[in-house]
């Protein structure tokens, strides 16, 4: 059977392509999704924190849960190791490229337009063939409003599209008011592809311990049927779709 497929304007051998996450910390493990079959690889995400806060040492990433730099941690439960730092992230993008022929899609998080947006272009440098940007925005201010948010995302995408060659992919959460009304935004503003869905990191409480806890929930099937239904509603209907969504 002929799986070939295109994402992002590159061509694929099939459609299977591992998401995000601390697996591909380890050059060995991208080879050995490779090995397995994965047609592409995008790498955990190299987070905007981590690039304002150069300075802040590992530990801090990996064992505060301080509010103000809950999005950072929240990728970051303490048993896992990432390999923290700007200039590894890139070192690890050359390894990546190194390693395996499948393409690199590295992964950029922000929430904000800013200098942390120049990191897009050193990826590109670094051999990335393609970047997702995880805008992981979780919204708690009173004074935000909905709007300002949704052109936070507009206004991100197209920075990072003005300082890119390689095709971009926007990985979205399913928390709009309208997912149509922002992909088509995200779509007219350059983006070439859509990743449907982020999965926002939710703690628990430890009830013993009266402690909040950073343990990961993997998915169950069920997780499935809602971007299932978004890629049904939004298919043929975005430029991106061209590329991929
Ligand atoms: C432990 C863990 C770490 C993750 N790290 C990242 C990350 O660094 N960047 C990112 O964009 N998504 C990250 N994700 C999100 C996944 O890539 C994926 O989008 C999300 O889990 C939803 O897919 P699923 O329902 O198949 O798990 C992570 C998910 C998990 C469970």
């Amino acid at each position: 059977m002929d799986l070939t497929t295109t994402y992002l304007g590159l061509k694929l051998k099939n459609p299977i392509v591992p998401s995000a996450g601390p697996v591909s910390s380890e050059i060995s493990n991208i080879k050995a999704l490779e090995d397995a079959g994965a047609s592409a690889v995008v790498l955990y995400s190299l987070f905007e924190e981590q690039i304002e806060m150069e300075s802040l040492e590992h530990a801090y990433f990996t064992t505060a849960h301080n509010d103000s730099y809950a999005e950072a941690t929240s990728y970051f439960p303490t048993d896992i190791d990432y390999k923290l730092g700007p200039e590894e992230y890139l070192e690890h993008i050359r390894k990546a490229k190194e390693a395996v022929d499948i393409p690199v899609i590295a992964s950029l998080n922000g929430k904000s337009t800013g200098g942390w947006i120049k990191y897009a272009k050193y990826m590109q440098e670094a051999g990335a063939d393609a970047l997702e940007l995880n805008i992981y925005l979780l919204a708690t201010d009173f004074n935000r409003t909905g709007q300002e948010i949704e052109k936070t995302y507009i206004d991100v995408v197209r920075e990072v599209k003005k300082s890119v060659k390689i095709p971009v992919a926007v990985k979205l959460s399913p928390f709009f008011s309208s997912v149509a009304w922002m992909a088509h935004e995200l779509d007219k503003a350059g983006a070439d592809g859509l990743v449907l869905f982020n999965r926002f990191y939710q703690p628990d409480i430890d009830l013993e311990n009266l402690e909040v806890v950073p343990n990961v929930l993997l998915s169950t099937p069920m997780a499935m049927r809602l971007p299932l239904r978004w890629v049904g509603i939004l298919y043929g209907r975005l430029q991106a779709w061209n590329s991929g969504v």
